[in-house]
């Protein structure tokens, strides 16, 4: 992999809120591993009018650290402030603002003269649907090439994430029963307790289809269930996912919104925006042909838990519990909160009488690993800064998941739920009681 060459790093939107809360803190903790160094520079640029002093101030972070950050006011001569920094051999452009600002400003820093050196780094939501996902990547590739064009999908950065493909192509146990012969069904849920807070405005112009279906939960499918890649090249990895893209269908899906979410703050009071999906698709392809793959998620759910069950058929001959249910094996991929991996198996329970009764095996991060769990923008900003693209997402990517999505944009919703719980399911799936398993660590 290449390593961090004396780069610039420019962040628009300097004085919001992900500037302070995640790429500052995420920068520093880089500076502090010696990841970066001295070498580089991190230069604000927002509206406001800041001296480089005020700047540093507004952060709580070390001197040392404080020192490699400068701001400029506007883009009017952002690349010549640059360059009286010095010389760098990478420039990353962070664009920490609104979606509908990204056009706009890659015409700007292009016509500043930002060039070769320079990547830009986009955060979602990256498009509103199929035409304006389209729209918004010819724009930014009209002033950057796809190679220079970072889309963050902070998912691929969570480490369980990460560790979906190695799980997958690293231990020979697993991949020969990773197909519809085995598998009879994948769930994924992305749970969370929290409403839409002070989003309510964003949220109620996406709902959840667009904030977590199209984008996350499609990635963390793409990495379940893609080929082996050629290598860990980020294009070969990609083609992989393109892959599992060009083969799905989503078969169907029911939409619900909690009850209260009509009065929260920026929300239309006659909204009809969903803030729980459930959906069934299809992978048509050799390998996962007629098995089925689940999709829940949702706010105020009462829970809070992104984990992904891959549930086994039931051996081809029961000489067990021949009377009753044998269960089938499962493996849970935990990706937060408490990272892990359960795989669930039906044993003997001591004693004369062959009695069958599950038990299982865990793998927890916590316990396994001593070091810190590094938080997604320090991977992704140092991804970034050494040009790896393998955790951003490609242009097609976007556009093809956009079109997939599709018949279940707008499509209003079926019913209301009371916050704190999980609307009844319509898709007659046997879900797996991710609850039962209580916390894997
Ligand atoms: C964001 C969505 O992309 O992901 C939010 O816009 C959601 O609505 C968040 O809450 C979930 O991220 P995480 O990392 O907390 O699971």
């Amino acid at each position: 992999m290449k390593g961090v060459q004396k780069s610039a790093i420019v962040i628009l939107g300097a004085s919001g809120d992900l500037a302070n809360r995640k790429l500052i803190p995420a920068l520093c903790k880089l500076f502090q591993e010696r990841k970066i160094d001295e070498s580089c520079i991190i230069v604000g640029s927002g509206r406001t009018d800041f001296t480089d002093e005020a700047f540093r101030r507004k952060f709580d972070v070390p001197g040392e650290f404080a020192r490699l950050l400068y701001y400029h006011q506007g883009l009017s001569g952002l690349n010549r402030f640059v360059d009286g920094k010095g010389s760098f051999d990478r420039i990353i452009v962070f664009f920490a603002l609104p979606p509908a600002a990204y056009s706009r400003t890659a015409e700007e820093l292009f016509k500043e003269g930002f060039g070769e050196e320079t990547a830009i780094i986009v955060e979602k939501p990256f498009g509103y649907d199929f035409d304006s996902a389209r729209g918004l990547n010819l724009s930014l590739n009209h002033y950057f090439s796809e190679e220079r064009i970072f889309r963050i999908d902070h998912y691929l950065a969570k480490e369980a994430v990460q560790n979906i493909l190695v799980f997958r192509f690293a231990n020979t146990l697993f991949e020969p029963v990773w197909n519809s012969h085995y598998i009879d069904c994948i769930q994924i849920n992305a749970f969370e307790k929290i409403g839409v807070g002070d989003r309510g405005a964003y949220f109620d112009s996406a709902g959840i289809v667009r904030d977590m279906v199209q984008n996350h939960l499609t990635q963390l499918l793409c990495l379940m269930t893609m080929e082996p890649p050629v290598s860990l090249d980020s294009e070969d990895i990609r083609f992989q996912k393109m892959s599992i893209l060009k083969a799905l269908e989503y078969t169907d899906g029911s939409m619900f919104q909690y009850k209260g979410y009509r009065e929260e703050k920026g929300v239309a009071p006659d909204s009809v925006t969903e803030t729980y999906a459930e959906m069934k698709l299809f992978i048509n392809n050799f390998r996962w042909t007629g098995m089925p793959v689940f999709i829940r998620t949702g706010k105020c759910l009462g829970r809070r838990g992104t984990e992904i069950g891959i549930r086994f058929k039931r051996p081809p001959k029961l000489l067990f519990n021949t009377g009753g249910k044998l269960e089938r094996n499962t493996i849970i991929f935990k990706i937060q909160p408490a990272e892990g991996i359960l795989l669930d198996l039906s044993s003997k329970i001591p004693g004369g009488d062959i009695r069958i009764t599950h038990t299982n095996m865990r793998f927890c991060y916590r316990d396994s690993f001593e070091q810190e769990i590094p938080k997604a923008y320090q991977r992704l900003l140092l991804d970034a800064l050494k040009g790896d693209r393998t955790l951003f997402v490609s242009a097609q990517e976007t556009e093809l998941s956009w079109r997939k999505v599709a018949p279940f944009l707008n499509r209003g919703i079926l019913g209301t739920y009371r916050k704190g719980e999980v609307p009844e399911s319509n898709l007659g799936a046997d879900w797996i009681d991710f609850d039962k398993y209580g916390s894997i660590c």
